[in-house]
């Protein structure tokens, strides 16, 4: 951490305001493990002990012990029940409406009011539950968090291992809402998908709690696993940004983006399209009036895989999360394919 190479200046040169530090992991949930440890730490290191952590109902952020704790997937947490660490839900806004975003605020203001004391951090997916049925929610619930997050002193990490490099329209989903977390949380598109690697991004004055003189070695952060910041993960990754950068890819997309948002319109005149939505590259199409036992989205997984559309919904959520070198006609074909299968059900 103490040394940045290029592509750690990179990473800050990027990400949003005061994100100066960079600590290597190299998955995912390991990066929740680390950003969970560092908030807890990093109270104990100034006395505090804060024991909790509040995530949103109907997040997914890992699977680890601890990623799983503050997660809201039964199927993959309820077996652990007896052996999860402390955590808190607190709902989340359940459309992109701003009354939504205000009612799940006022909730987290009433939780933080009572518990601040014992919170070290909420954490969010922001902008989009990606595993969680592909929700979304306005930008102003980010702008809201961040000002709680301050006001109760708590940390505010945002996970945007599925939403970063550009996934939401902007490089980072918390652009959006024009908000710096205290801890931002990267991995998948930060190698273009193609190597192991994540990182926890943080401000000087959480780094600046751990760092000290031998004598005060435990006020260290220790945290360190094998493959951590691997050297040609890391190439990857320099390289995935630069490719971003050079090829303008960001505001390539935007037409993209646009085209996909018209030809989601189609879906909504089927009778059993419940609603549609879309948040930069992501779009959903939720489907009604199916039981979980009729396995709906596999019905039409089989359909694309027929027609030459790898599908691959979640439940009753038709989802499209394309990478970004589709083109224009291929997204067409991606959308009639996924409007004729759905056309098609029962
Ligand atoms: C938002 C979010 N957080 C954390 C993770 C966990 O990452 P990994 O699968 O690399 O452990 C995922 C994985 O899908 C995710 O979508």
């Amino acid at each position: 951490m103490n040394q940045p190479s290029n592509w750690q200046k990179k990473l800050v040169e990027i990400t949003p305001k005061g994100l100066n530090k960079v600590f290597f992991a190299d998955n995912g949930s390991t990066a929740v493990d680390i950003a969970l440890k560092m908030s807890f730490q990093y109270y104990k290191n100034k006395g505090l002990t804060k024991p909790y952590f509040v995530s949103l109902e109907n997040s997914y952020h890992g699977e680890s012990i601890a990623a799983l704790s503050i997660s809201d997937m039964g199927l993959y947490k309820d077996v652990y029940d007896e052996i999860l660490i402390k955590s808190l839900k607190t709902s989340s806004p359940k459309d992109q409406s701003e009354e939504e975003s205000k009612r799940a605020l006022i909730e987290l203001e009433i939780l933080l009011k009572e518990r601040a004391h014992e919170i070290s951090a909420v954490i969010v997916e922001p902008l989009v539950q990606c595993a969680g049925s592909m929700s979304m929610y306005s930008p102003s619930y980010l702008v809201g968090l961040r000002k709680l997050c301050t006001q109760y002193d708590v940390l505010f990490i945002a996970d945007e291992i599925a939403v970063g490099f550009g996934r939401t329209g902007k490089l980072f989903a918390c652009e959006h809402a024009n908000v710096s977390p205290d801890l931002m949380l990267l991995s998948k598109g930060l190698t273009g998908g193609y190597l192991p690697l994540s990182v926890v991004m943080i401000p000087d004055f959480i780094y600046d709690e751990f760092y000290s003189d031998y004598s005060n070695y435990k006020r260290a952060f220790l945290h360190s696993n094998s493959y951590t910041g691997n050297a040609l993960c890391c190439s990857a990754a320099l390289g995935t940004i630069e490719y971003l950068e050079s090829n303008d890819i960001i505001n390539n997309n935007q037409e993209k983006i646009k085209f996909i948002n018209e030809e989601l319109q189609k879906f909504k005149t089927l009778k059993n399209v419940k609603e549609i939505r879309q948040t930069g590259m992501i779009a959903a199409v939720e489907l009604q009036g199916y039981k979980s036992e009729d396995r709906i989205g596999l019905e039409v997984y089989k359909y694309g895989l027929d027609n030459g559309v790898l599908l691959r919904p979640l439940a009753h959520i038709i989802y499209f999360m394309p990478p970004y070198v589709i083109s224009k006609k291929e997204i067409k074909k991606m959308m009639d394919v996924a409007y004729e299968a759905i056309k098609r059900l029962p």
